[in-house]
């Protein structure tokens, strides 16, 4: 009997070492952090442009510089096929500080003071669309602390995410 329990109890503690985890890591608001999907260095590399051209049209510095009522989305921002595409890139570039639930809770914004911004608060989603570009690109607005992102992600691919951000709407309470 007493070789049996010692058989059985590292077992037994060994699930419920188990179950425990599997707990933190479905219902632990913050989510782990081997769990946040890395982009790799060069995974997809940005154009360069050719040495000894010189941009004459377009190009950050104008999207920089512009107001940012002026600034208008090149897509139809209500497109279902848009809006999926943002949303996967939201979980690439924004969720690690955003989090899963867009409330600022992702694993590694926690390390921000401010933390990041509820992306659904009604703050956010009154601002146009080209301030949340100007703002995601070059961290323009806000209280500093939010990085830009612009040679990171593509200006399409900005374009997108912002269309995302601004689908999700204002949180109803308690959602
Ligand atoms: C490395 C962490 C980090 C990442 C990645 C990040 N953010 Fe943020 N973001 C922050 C922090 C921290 C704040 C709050 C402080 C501030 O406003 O500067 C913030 C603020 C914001 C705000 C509020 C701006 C305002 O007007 O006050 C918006 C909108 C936003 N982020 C959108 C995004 C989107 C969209 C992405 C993905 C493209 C993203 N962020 C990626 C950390 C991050």
């Amino acid at each position: 009997m007493k070789r049996f329990l010692m058989l059985c109890l590292p077992l037994l503690l060994l699930a419920a070492a188990y179950q425990l985890l599997m707990t933190y890591d479905n219902d632990f608001p913050f989510g782990r952090m081997r769990e946040t999907p890395a982009v790799r260095p060069h995974e997809n590399p940005i154009l360069v442009m050719e040495s000894g051209l010189v941009p004459f049209q377009g190009g950050e510095a104008l999207y920089r510089a512009a107001a940012p009522e002026t600034l208008k989305s090149p897509f139809i921002t209500k497109d279902a096929a848009l809006i999926e595409s943002g949303r996967k890139l939201y979980f690439t570039y924004c969720h690690q500080c955003h989090g899963k639930h867009f409330d600022g809770n992702g694993t590694v914004g926690q390390s921000f003071a401010p933390l990041p911004t509820d992306l659904r608060s009604e703050y956010v989603q009154e601002q146009s669309e080209g301030r949340l570009f100007q703002h995601i690109s070059y961290g323009i607005g806000g209280k500093g602390r939010q990085p830009a992102l612009a040679t990171t992600i593509e200006i399409q691919d900005r374009w997108k995410i912002v269309a995302f951000v601004q689908s999700l709407g204002i949180r109803k309470p308690g959602g």
